[in-house]
């Protein structure tokens, strides 16, 4: 029986998950991570490779996240139908999904603020509401990059460390998180770039 690890800061894989897990060979969390991080090496090539003008909307958040898990996940680019313990109440996330991405572009219509903080506050946003199942930490995080990649910039560092592992430097991140939940986004900031 396989055992899938998480802690209080993600959305747990459990027992009635596995169901929708698209290859049956993984019998572990680290065969799991690999296999997930080489579908989002994949979308990330995809991704970063067009010159397209990026128009974020609710379709292509839920496409790109399709991209990152399309071969992991049967839910993959879908909105979660269940309530999480992270995030909003499932019938809300489309509402509040449509209203972060007309906030997002009146700030970017309106220079509401720099680059870098427009894209981690629309990240932060985007976690807070968890729209999906699983990967929503990971999804927000390539978002971000993208706002700067297709702006020109080199996309963000976030602590240098792969944050799927618990680690110093993921406890960092959660920090920082938690102090943008509080609407001190500075932290976050300086995580990303860091
Ligand atoms: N207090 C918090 N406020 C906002 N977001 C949070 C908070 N705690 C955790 N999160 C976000 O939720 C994510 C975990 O959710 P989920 O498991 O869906 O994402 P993931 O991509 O699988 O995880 P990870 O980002 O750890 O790789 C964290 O990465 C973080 O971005
Ligand atoms: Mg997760």
């Amino acid at each position: 029986m396989m055992k899938f690890r998480y802690d209080e800061n993600s959305t747990p894989v459990n027992s009635d998950e596995i169901c929708n897990l698209i290859p049956s060979h993984i019998q572990t969390q680290s065969e799991l991570n690999l296999w997930e991080q080489n579908n989002i090496a994949n979308a990330e090539r995809k991704l970063f490779a067009s010159k397209k003008p990026l128009n974020i909307t609710s379709d292509f958040i839920k496409k790109v996240h399709k991209s990152m898990f399309c071969n992991t996940w049967k839910w993959a680019g879908k909105f979660r139908t269940v309530n999480t313990n992270i995030g909003i109440d499932r019938i809300k996330i489309s509402v509040e999904i449509q209203l972060l991405c007309d906030d997002l572009a009146f700030w970017f219509g309106n220079n509401s603020y720099p680059l870098a903080e427009t894209a981690v506050r629309f990240s932060h946003r985007l976690v807070c509401i968890h729209p999906f199942t699983n990967g929503n930490g990971r999804c927000s995080r390539l978002l971000a990059d993208l706002i700067m990649v297709r702006k020109g910039f080199q996309r963000f560092s976030w602590g240098s460390k792969n944050l799927t592992e618990i680690s110093e430097v993921r406890s960092k991140y959660i920090q920082a998180l938690r102090a943008a939940d509080n609407f001190d986004i500075e932290s976050l900031l300086d995580f990303a770039a860091s």
